[in-house]
């Protein structure tokens, strides 16, 4: 792999972790993603399944998890499927996991790795023996999938070959991990904010009038690739002037304008685990007094707003908190009415006609990383911290965005080396 190996450690703790969680007699199922397919013979790069990754570290395709932590047999309670090598796969795709290496990556031993095609013999002598049978599903509140993934094929393979067993969903477990980071996770997700902050370092140097915002990606990607990412953590946004206020402008094919201001919320990725940050800076260098005020609107939310990030506070009202403060703003910038807002449907405020997004999201081996709203903030969650205000009328979109780490006692900004005082950006664009 292009990044430093993983404690295996991690994994193996993980998966104890989620043992402690399940009802008697469990087994668990839980499978890599597939390579999905473009046109012709084409793929799209790998991917794997983040739930895969977490209890196992492998990245590899065609890879299976299954755990039974009460089988009578110890030899079946946790169980690696790999793809076996051959001969054609090493000269065609290169070197696959042997089981000694699995084992170095898991944590597993070797003797409980076995090859995807033993996998319905090996089975065999563990489904009997379990009463709930765990199988996983995107359960992410936001996800619309058309596609089958492996594992949902897997769960109906399974319901036609096992009729009568019991399925439970693994998905509400495996958020209710995942949402706190372990101690391990903590420096991955810094790696790939460091290697994010040379980035916005680098295009600091770059961004100038003429310049146009695919040559910015392509300064970008160069920075990610030199320095053990695989790319960035999600389709980067470089919208200068008024593309910024198009939510999700991905397409990067405009000039930048002198006097425009310029949105870039870039992250990369490594060891599958993101950064997610937003900056937004003005392509000459410097900003005019109106661009400046708005900036500095959006980063005075941005410090409340990170303030709030807290243990014990709740996401909905954290959002209603940050929605008050969005509102004077926004009043002091001469873009809403007192009055008005006095009068405002509490249900619809006035604010999200400038500010229409949420505030934060929790962040990890996904961008918008799985993790239960409901549930209090509690330390080890990383959640982003992303105000924004976008007044298409005048062209001009500000978004701020940092990486935070709740703690015991308040949180950790992951992001605080990365320059975001106006004086600090516009000295480094000179
Ligand atoms: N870059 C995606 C987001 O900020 O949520
Ligand atoms: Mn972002
Ligand atoms: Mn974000």
């Amino acid at each position: 792999m292009r990044y430093l190996p993983i404690d295996s450690q991690l994994f193996v703790q993980n998966r104890q972790r989620l043992t402690a969680l399940l009802k008697p007699k469990s087994l668990v199922v839980v499978n890599a993603n597939d390579i999905m397919p473009t046109n012709a013979d084409g793929t799209m790069v790998f991917r794997q399944n983040n739930d895969l990754f977490y209890l196992t570290g492998v990245d590899q395709e065609e890879t299976r998890l299954v755990l039974f932590p009460e089988h009578p047999d110890p030899k079946f309670r946790e169980v690696l499927f790999l793809r076996e090598t051959s001969e054609l796969i090493e000269i065609w795709e290169g070197h696959k996991l042997t089981k000694a290496e699995a084992e170095q990556v898991t944590g597993l031993p070797q003797k409980q790795v076995y090859w995807m095609h033993q996998f319905e013999q090996i089975f065999g002598q563990m489904v009997f023996e379990a009463d709930h049978i765990y199988l996983n599903t995107n359960e992410h509140t936001r996800a619309t999938v058309d596609v089958q993934s492996r594992d949902a094929r897997y769960i109906a393979e399974f319901r036609e070959r096992y009729p009568l067993h019991q399925l439970e969903r693994l998905a509400p477990l495996m958020h209710y991990l995942r949402a706190i980071k372990q101690p391990q996770e903590i420096p991955l997700i810094q790696t790939a904010i460091d290697i994010t902050d040379k980035m916005f370092r680098r295009l600091l140097g770059f961004i100038k009038p003429g310049v146009w915002e695919y040559e910015i990606e392509a300064e970008m990607m160069h920075e990610f690739l030199r320095n053990r990412s695989r790319g960035a953590a999600y389709s980067p946004i470089i919208a200068s002037g008024a593309n910024a206020c198009v939510l999700h402008y991905i397409d990067n094919s405009q000039q930048c304008q002198d006097g425009d201001v310029i949105l870039l919320d870039i992250g990369a990725e490594y060891a599958n685990y993101n950064a997610d940050m937003t900056r937004s800076i003005p392509v000459n260098g410097r900003f005019t007094a109106r661009q400046r005020a708005v900036y500095e609107a959006v980063l005075r939310v941005m410090k409340e707003a990170t303030q709030m990030l807290r243990p014990g506070n709740l996401w909905d009202e954290y959002h209603r908190e940050v929605g008050k403060v969005m509102e004077s703003e926004l009043i002091g910038l001469g873009l809403l009415d007192r009055t008005d807002v006095q009068n405002q449907d509490p249900d619809a405020p006035l604010y999200k006609k400038y500010f229409m997004h949420g505030t934060s999201h929790f962040l990890g081996l996904d961008v918008h990383d799985v993790g239960n709203k409901y549930r209090k903030m509690e330390p080890g969650m990383v959640f982003t911290v992303e105000p924004g205000i976008y007044i298409r009328e005048e062209k001009l979109g500000i978004r701020l965005e940092n990486n935070v780490l709740i703690t015991e006692s308040g949180n950790i900004d992951l992001m605080k080396n990365i320059p975001l005082e106006v004086e600090e950006i516009e000295e480094m664009m000179q």
